[in-house]
C-alpha cells in the first residue's frame, strides 16, 4: 500500500486513526531514513496531542520491536526477569536489586539507560567503578548472562533501532511526555530482552516524569497491558518520588550507597524498596521464599559476591567494592545549612536532581561528559528535626563557578516548618 507522510500526519493531526499498515510503513521508513526528522517530529507532536488508540499502540510497539534483533535466552532454563524504572533522583535500586535477585536464582539480563535531564542513569553510575564496561557485544553479553545469571549493560546498536532514533528526536522536540510514546519506547526495549517477567517501577511526584498519580496510573496500566499482550508476566508498582531515594545523589555516591544495601547497612527507604521489588521479581519468576530468601542472600554475602562477580566479568575493578573510599570523589566540599530550627517539610527531588546535574553529575545534552565524583549527600529528609546551622547536605564538586551558580538553588530544595509534613508511603499502588 502506498502512503505519504503528509497524509498520515494530517490523519493524526485531525484525530483520525492510523491503520496497522500505515504504522508499519511509518516506523520502517523513519528507521531506514526515508522519512525525514521534520516529518516524524510533526507526527510525534500529533500523537502527543491526540494519542494512539489500543490497536494503534499495539501496532506501533510491535513495529518498534521488529525494527531490530531480539535476544533469545530460551536455552537458559531459569526464569528471566528484569526491572525498569521510569527514573527518579537517587534511584539506584537496580544496582543492589539485580545481583540480589540473581543470587536467589533469577536470571537478570538487565539493559539500562544513561541519565538525561535531572534523573541519573544506571550505566553512568556503574561506570564510576574503574574499568566497568556497559557496552558489550552480543557474544560477551550472552556469556556474562550464562556464567553469572546477570548482566548490567546498555542497549546494543542492533536492539530496537527505531527507538534509538525516535527517542533522540522526541527529546529534541518536546515530545517525550506522551503516554503511548513512552510506553511503546520502554516496552519495545524490554520485550526485545526475551523475558518471562517484568517489574515496572513507575515513579510519581516532583522528581518523576509523571507528576500526578493519575498520569502515573495511566502509564502503568498502558505498559502492563502491552507486556501481557506479549505473554510476559508484568507488574507495575507506583512509587513515590517527591524526595530523593536514600541519602546519596550522584554516580560514585550512589554506587557507595548500593554497596551499603548489599552489605545490609543501606538506608531504610532504599533497603525497603529493594526488598519489596525483589519479592515481586521472585514471584514473577515463580521462585518461593520471598523476603526471607532475599534477606538470607544479603546476610550470607551471596548478593554482594554476585555484584563482585559481575563487576569482574564486565572488566571492573572489584577493589573499589571492598574499599569504597577508592571510588571517584570530587576534590571540593561544601555544605548546605538549615536557615532556622524546625522540621523538614520539603526535600524536593527535582531541585536536588537538577542541582546535581548542573554541578556535573548529569548531562544537559547527550554529548556532555559527566563528572563521576560529583555528588550530594543528603543529611536531612522529610520529617527530620533540625537546628539552625545544622548541615542538611554535603556537596562534593569540582568546579567553583558551577557551585556558586547552584548554591542558592540547591538550598531552596529544603523548607523548614513547625508542623510534621504528610509523607506518602514508598509504594503507592500495584497494577497488574
Ligand atoms: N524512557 C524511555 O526509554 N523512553 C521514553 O520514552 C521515556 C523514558
Amino acid at each position: 500500500m502506498a502512503f505519504t507522510a503528509v497524509e498520515l500526519i494530517e490523519t493524526k493531526r485531525d484525530g483520525g486513526t492510523l491503520s496497522d499498515d500505515a504504522i508499519a510503513w511509518l516506523i520502517a521508513g523513519y528507521t531506514d531514513g526515508r522519512i525525514p526528522d521534520y516529518q516524524m517530529s510533526a507526527m510525534t507532536m500529533a500523537v502527543l496531542v491526540n494519542g494512539l488508540d489500543e490497536s494503534e499502540l499495539s501496532a506501533w510497539t510491535s513495529e518498534m520491536l521488529d525494527s531490530g534483533e531480539l535476544l533469545d535466552f530460551s536455552d537458559i532454563a531459569a526464569p528471566k526477569v528484569d526491572k525498569h524504572s521510569t527514573g527518579g533522583v537517587g534511584d539506584k535500586i537496580s544496582i543492589p536489586l539485580a545481583p540480589l535477585v540473581a543470587a536467589c536464582g533469577v536470571v537478570v539480563p538487565m539493559i539500562s539507560g544513561r541519565g538525561l535531564g535531572h534523573t541519573g542513569g544506571t550505566l553512568d553510575k556503574l561506570e564510576s567503578i574503574p574499568g566497568f564496561t556497559t557496552e558489550l557485544d552480543p557474544g560477551r553479553f550472552r556469556s556474562v548472562v550464562t556464567d553469572h545469571g546477570l548482566v548490567l549493560a546498555g542497549q546494543s546498536e542492533t536492539m530496537v533501532p527505531a527507538d534509538r532514533k525516535l527517542y533522540a528526536l522526541r527529546d529534541a522536540t518536546g515530545t517525550v511526555p506522551s503516554i503511548p510514546l513512552i510506553s511503546s519506547s520502554i516496552m519495545s526495549k524490554k520485550l526485545a530482552e526475551g523475558l518471562d517477567g517484568l517489574l515496572l517501577d513507575v515513579k510519581t511526584g516532583s522528581g518523576a516524569q509523571m507528576k500526578t498519580l493519575d498520569r502515573s496510573r495511566e502509564l502503568a496500566r498502558t505498559m502492563v497491558g502491552i507486556g501481557k499482550s506479549y505473554g510476559v508476566r508484568t507488574v507495575a508498582l507506583i512509587t513515590s518520588m517527591d524526595q530523593p531515594l536514600g541519602n546519596e545523589v550522584g554516580n560514585a555516591n550512589e554506587i557507595r550507597e548500593s554497596i551499603d544495601v548489599l552489605e545490609g547497612n543501606g538506608p531504610d527507604d532504599v533497603t525497603e524498596l529493594t526488598l519489596a521489588f525483589g519479592e515481586v521479581m521472585l514471584e514473577l519468576a515463580g521462585i518461593e521464599g520471598g523476603k526471607d530468601r532475599l534477606e538470607e542472600a544479603i546476610e550470607s554475602g551471596a548478593a554482594l559476591q554476585k555484584f563482585i562477580d559481575v563487576t569482574v566479568a564486565q572488566g571492573g575493578d572489584p577493589s573499589v567494592i571492598e574499599d569504597t573510599s577508592l571510588l571517584p570523589m570530587a576534590s571540593e566540599e561544601a555544605v548546605v545549612e538549615a536557615p532556622r530550627s524546625g522540621v523538614v517539610t520539603k526535600c524536593d527531588a527535582l531541585t536536588i536532581g537538577l542541582a546535581s546535574t548542573h554541578l556535573g553529575a548529569g548531562r544537559e545534552s547527550m554529548e556532555d561528559q559527566i563528572d563521576l565524583g560529583v555528588g550530594i549527600t543528603i543529611l536531612a529528609k522529610l520529617g527530620d528535626r533540625v537546628k539552625e546551622g545544622q548541615v542538611l547536605a554535603r556537596v562534593a564538586y569540582s568546579d567553583e563557578a558551577r557551585w556558586e551558580a547552584q548554591r542558592k538553588f540547591l538550598a531552596s530544595a529544603w523548607a523548614i516548618g513547625y508542623t510534621d509534613p504528610e509523607t506518602a508511603p514508598l509504594i503507592l499502588e500495584r497494577i497488574e
